[in-house]
C-alpha cells in the first residue's frame, strides 16, 4: 500500500469469468471499491486486493477458481499485505468449502452481497480478524437497491453501459445451477431504470444494454414490462442503440415482439435468444418450457416483424438420454434457424440439479464429439453469412483497441457482429466502416468517414 496519499486505501484488481451479468457485477465491484478509496493496480503483483469473480455454470469454469488460487496464493507469499477474495457464483456454491480447500482466501463473497465488499475488506484490514464469508441469499434490507445500484465503471468507450432490470431466475431447468446461486428473480422499478439511463445519456452514454439471466421476464409493481421499458427507453433522447440479454424464449411475448418492431432501428435488430436442443423430446426433459416449433415460430414472428433481423443461441450437447437423433435434430434447426452467433456446451453435471437423477449413457468423449461436430457445422453457416457482409458500410461503435492487434479499432454493428477496422478513429465514436474481409466469427474493414463528415454520407 502507498503512504502518500491518505484518500487512498489500497489498490484492487479483478479476474472476471462467465456471463454478461458476471462482467457487469466486476464493474459493479470496481465501483463499490472506488467509492471506498481503492484505485485500480497497475498489475496484478502490486494488487492490495485480488477478486476472483466466478461462475459455475459448468464444472471446468469452477475448477478452474481453484488453480487460479494455487497460483494466487504463490503471488501472496511475496505480497504478505495482499487480500485475496472470492466472488460470484462459485463463492454462493461452495461457501466454507473455499476455505478447506484454499485456506489462504480472505474473503467469500456471493453475488447477491457484492455491497458487502467494502465493509468487508475494512473489518479484515482493521480486526486482523480471520476469514469472512458472506453469502446471503437475499439482498439486505439495509442496500435493498443491490443490483441496481448505479454505482458502477463504465467500460473504456464511455459510450455504452450495462443496466441490470432484474436479478435472479424463477425458472427451473434441469441442468442449471443459476437458480440456486443467484436466487430467485427480483426486479428494478421501471422509474429508477429510466431515471438511471438519463443520467447516463447526459454522460453521452448512446447504447444501454439491459441485462437479466431471464431479462424478458421483467416486470415492476406498476404493472411494466420489457416492452414498456423499451418503448420508454428508446424515446429517451441521446440513446440510439438498445440491447437486452438474456432472453427466455417461452417469454418472447407479441407484445414485446410489437415494442421491439416499434422501436426500430434503436432496439438493435439481433437477438440472443438461447434454444438449449433441437429436440422437443430433449427439450421437455430440460423443463425448457417450449419446444422445437414452438421455438421456430417465435423465430419467425421476429423475422416478419424486423426484417434483417439476426439471432444468436445456446446449445448444450450430450444432455442425458440425448439420442443421435436428437442431435441430429439440433443440427437441422441450425440450417432452419441460420443463427449468426452459437454458444455451445457439452453437458456438464451441476450439483443440486434435477438432471443429475437422470441416466446419462453417453461418455465425456461422446459429449465432445457431438459438440466438434456440432462447431464445424455451425462455422460453415456463419462464413456463408459473414461473407455477405463483404464491400457493405456498415455503422460501428467503437469498443476500443482489438485486444489481438493494437492497430486495430474495434467495436459492433446494430446486428451485434464485430468489426475490426484501421483508420482514425476514437473509442465511443460512431463510424462507418467499409467491410474488406469476413471470417466466421467476425468482420474487418477501413473508416469511410470520419465522425464528422459521416453525416454526409449515407448507408448502402
Ligand atoms: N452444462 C452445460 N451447459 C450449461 N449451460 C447452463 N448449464 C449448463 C450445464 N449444466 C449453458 C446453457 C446456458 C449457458 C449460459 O450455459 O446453454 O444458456
Ligand atoms: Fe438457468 Fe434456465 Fe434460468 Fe436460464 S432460464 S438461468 S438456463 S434455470
Amino acid at each position: 500500500m502507498s503512504a502518500g496519499d491518505p484518500s487512498r486505501v489500497g489498490s484492487y484488481h479483478i479476474h472476471t469469468w462467465g456471463c454478461q451479468m458476471n462482467v457487469h457485477d466486476s464493474e459493479k465491484l470496481a465501483g463499490v471499491l472506488e467509492r471506498e478509496g481503492y484505485v485500480p493496480a497497475t498489475s496484478e503483483d502490486d494488487a492490495d486486493v485480488i477478486l476472483l469473480n466466478t461462475c459455475s455454470i459448468r464444472e471446468k469454469a469452477s475448477e478452474k477458481v481453484f488453480s487460479e488460487l494455487g497460483r494466487l496464493r504463490r503471488l501472496k507469499r511475496t505480497n504478505s499485505n495482499m487480500l485475496l477474495g472470492v466472488c460470484g457464483c462459485v463463492a454462493q456454491q461452495e461457501g466454507e468449502n473455499i476455505y478447506k480447500r484454499a485456506p489462504y482466501v480472505d474473503l467469500v463473497i456471493g453475488p447477491r452481497a457484492i455491497d458487502s465488499i467494502g465493509p468487508a475488506l475494512a473489518s479484515i484490514r482493521d480486526g486482523g480478524r480471520g476469514a469472512l464469508r458472506v453469502t446471503d441469499t437475499e439482498y439486505r434490507s439495509d442496500s435493498i437497491r443491490f443490483p441496481f445500484d448505479e454505482i458502477r465503471r463504465i467500460g473504456e468507450s464511455r459510450a455504452k453501459a450495462f443496466v441490470t432490470i432484474i436479478e435472479g431466475c424463477n425458472h427451473r431447468c434441469t441442468y442449471c445451477i443459476v437458480p440456486t446461486t443467484r436466487g430467485r428473480e427480483v426486479y428494478r422499478p421501471m422509474a429508477d431504470v429510466l431515471q438511471e439511463v438519463r443520467v447516463l445519456a447526459r454522460k453521452s452514454v448512446v447504447e444501454i444494454e439491459f441485462l437479466g439471466q431471464t431479462v424478458n421476464a421483467y416486470r415492476d409493481s406498476e404493472g411494466n414490462t420489457l416492452a414498456e421499458l423499451l418503448t420508454a427507453t428508446a424515446a429517451i433522447d441521446g440513446i440510439r442503440r438498445i440491447r437486452f440479454t438474456t432472453s427466455h424464449p417461452a417469454q418472447m411475448t407479441e407484445r414485446l415482439m410489437d415494442a421491439m418492431a416499434a422501436a426500430q432501428p434503436t432496439v438493435c435488430a439481433y437477438l440472443h435468444l438461447p434454444v438449449q436442443s433441437g429436440s422437443s423430446r430433449v427439450l421437455r426433459a430440460m423443463r425448457r418450457g417450449y419446444d422445437r416449433e414452438t421455438y421456430l415460430a417465435k423465430i419467425e414472428a421476429l423475422r416478419s416483424r424486423i426484417p434483417g433481423m439476426l439471432f444468436g443461441t445456446d446449445i448444450i450437447v450430450g444432455f442425458p438420454g440425448e439420442t443421435e437423433d436428437d442431435f441430429l435434430q439440433t443440427i437441422t434447426l441450425l440450417d432452419e434457424v441460420q443463427f449468426d452467433t452459437v454458444y455451445s456446451f457439452a453437458y456438464s453435471p451441476r450439483p443440486g440439479t434435477r438432471a443429475l437423477e437422470l441416466d446419462d449413457d453417453l461418455p465425456p468423449a461422446g459429449k465432445h464429439e457431438r459438440l466438434q461436430r456440432l462447431q464445424e457445422h455451425q462455422k460453415g453457416i456463419q462464413a456463408a453469412r459473414m461473407a455477405t457482409w463483404l464491400g457493405r458500410s456498415v455503422e460501428v461503435l467503437v469498443e476500443g483497441r482489438s485486444k489481438r492487434n493494437e492497430e486495430r479499432w474495434t467495436g459492433r454493428t446494430v446486428e451485434s457482429r464485430v468489426v475490426n477496422f484501421v483508420g482514425d478513429s476514437a473509442p465511443g465514436r460512431l463510424e462507418w466502416v467499409e467491410i474488406t474481409e469476413t471470417t466466421p466469427f467476425s468482420l474487418a474493414g477501413r473508416v469511410r468517414a470520419s465522425d464528422l463528415d459521416r453525416r454526409r454520407l449515407a448507408p448502402i
